[in-house]
């Protein structure tokens, strides 16, 4: 059985056919994915979706890119999100981002640490997205102990150092489409690196589907492919990876079935 850790099926890129999509999950073998809220808009449209699809889990948090905005009244309204329903497992997605030009990097540290307390308060695990900004994303988490927060590092993009840094955190690295891309080297490295204990799937939908659909849209059922690449690299079968990056999922986000 598959489980999405982090999916956007809130986006516009389903608005035509997210039901008829959704419904296909379960003979497709995906069992559960948990829907990103990760700016203020998608707060509500994730917890509308993850209202609508029992199978669903939601998370809520502010994406780097999101924050030059943000005030301490929103991450109230994030909280009362994760407190009431009964289905939100994590906050994210939270981190920093010096790819592109976007907000201050010194507030999106701020809102980072602010989100992490948050976590902390709420007890829940963290979704982190970290893009062109390794050790800073590093430090802070090392700093505010992240270790007793946990969470997946969500499309690791980092080197296979970095992955064993974080699995030493007590993290999991999120695996997704981007391992099975022809120039991947960086990717197939941490694969190897760390344990399959350490590894959860991932699609990041609509964006990053695997190769051979690379630049289409994104969904679950794709993650056939991510897992049978990952059986690859590891001399395993796909079936050893579907079962073991399940419960890790369930680890993560601390589900009881
Ligand atoms: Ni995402």
């Amino acid at each position: 059985m598959i489980f999405d850790t982090h999916a956007h099926y809130d986006d516009a890129a389903f608005d035509d056919d997210r039901e008829e999509l959704l419904s296909q999950f379960k003979a497709a073998g995906v069992r559960h994915f948990v829907n990103i809220g990760n700016d203020l808009a998608s707060l509500d449209t994730t917890l509308e979706l993850c209202k609508k699809y029992p199978e669903s889990f939601a998370a809520f948090g502010i994406h780097p890119a999101e924050i030059a905005e943000l005030t301490e009244k929103d991450i109230e309204g994030i909280k009362s999100k994760l407190e009431n329903f009964d289905r939100a497992v994590a906050v994210g997605e939270i981190g920093l981002d010096y790819w592109e030009e976007g907000p201050d990097k010194e507030l999106q540290k701020k809102w980072f640490i602010r989100q992490l307390e948050l976590a902390r308060e709420l007890k829940l695990p963290v979704v982190i997205h970290s893009r062109d900004a390794a050790e800073d994303t590093y430090n802070i988490l090392e700093e505010q102990h992240a270790e007793e927060i946990g969470g997946v590092i969500h499309c690791f993009s980092y080197s296979p150092e970095m992955a064993q840094r974080y699995v030493k955190m007590g993290f999991y690295i999120g695996i997704g489409g981007v391992v099975t891309f022809k120039n991947a080297k960086k990717a197939v490295e941490v694969v190897k690196t760390i344990p399959l204990e350490r590894i959860v799937l991932e699609t990041d939908s609509p964006y990053l589907a695997p190769t051979p659909y690379r630049g289409k849209r994104n969904s679950s059922i794709n993650l056939t492919l991510v897992a049978e690449k990952i059986a690859e690299i590891k001399g395993i079968t796909a079936e050893e990876v579907y079962d073991r990056t399940y419960r890790n999922a369930l680890d993560l986000y601390r589900i009881k079935e």
